[in-house]
């Protein structure tokens, strides 16, 4: 199934402020082949959401062999916990090597995050977007004022559709504050990941994530070392801009 352009602007519309579940509706009801693009982090809701709305949901996530040890324990409880099929990716082992090899392991140190992200995460995932007409993420808009406040419930993934292949993007909690997520966590018992009782908030690779002071923003804990505007991974495409 497909949807044009004019109906993905309709929907983002109509439910600008709609509750997730019903944008998740909307994505379960008409993409047959969608699935929940899942981090380990607070997108844990979604699994949550999405577990009550569609028995037979697929999710996936980005291995990028540098998680933290708490992340792939709470990958392992969310597995148990659903009792959900998690498709765990893996980057082309020869890249990754290649890379190693000549580079070292912490080069993103030296010469910025996007070499590393572009092999570890962003080639196994459009990998895996070839195999999907939709594809859903936890993305919000207060995540960063910089990159994401203008993000839309649902748009056309104008970073990995191809001339052949027309992707749309369910960004279901894109107006939810962290306050929104946090107490459907508490209500709704679900588990999440021991790091955020230790300070962190956003949760990326461990060697690019650190803990946030009180009222320091969330990503400033993600790539600390580099510019505070551009800390995104190449996952996302923001206001036209494409990630080298
Ligand atoms: S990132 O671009 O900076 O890494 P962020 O950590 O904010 O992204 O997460 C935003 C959304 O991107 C997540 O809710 C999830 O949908 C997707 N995402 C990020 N990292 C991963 C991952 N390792 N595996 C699967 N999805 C991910
Ligand atoms: Fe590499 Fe860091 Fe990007 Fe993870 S977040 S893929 S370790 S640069």
């Amino acid at each position: 199934m497909s949807a044009d352009s004019g109906q993905i602007k309709a929907w983002a519309e109509s439910h600008v402020d709609a509750d997730p579940q019903a944008i998740l509706e909307i994505a379960v009801q008409n993409f047959p082949k969608l699935a929940l693009s899942f981090s380990g982090a607070e997108d844990v809701v979604l699994v949550d959401m999405l577990s009550k709305i569609d028995p037979n949901f697929s999710v996936f996530c980005l291995d990028t062999g540098r998680l933290a040890p708490q992340t792939y324990a709470f990958l392992e409880r969310v597995r148990e916990h659903y009792h959900v099929e998690l498709d765990i990716l893996f980057p082309d082992n020869a890249a990754v090597e290649q890379l190693v090899k000549t580079k070292g392991l912490f080069s993103f140190y030296q010469d910025g995050h996007q070499e590393c992200c572009a092999i570890r995460k962003v080639e196994p995932l459009r990998r895996k977007l070839q195999q999907l007409d939709a594809w859903i993420t936890g993305q919000r808009q207060d995540q960063s004022a910089n990159t994401r406040a203008a993000l839309p419930v649902v748009q056309e993934d104008g970073l990995f559709s191809t001339a052949s292949q027309r992707l749309i993007k369910f960004n279901p909690l894109s107006h939810w504050t962290s306050a929104q997520v946090w107490q459907y966590i508490r209500d709704n018992d679900v588990p999440y990941n021991e790091l955020h009782e230790q300070g962190f908030i956003s949760i990326g690779c461990e060697p690019c994530t650190r803990a946030v002071l009180p009222n320091q923003a969330e990503r400033e804990g993600r790539w600390w070392w580099e510019e505070a505007a551009h800390k995104e991974c190449g996952l996302h495409a923001h206001h036209g801009i494409k990630p080298r």
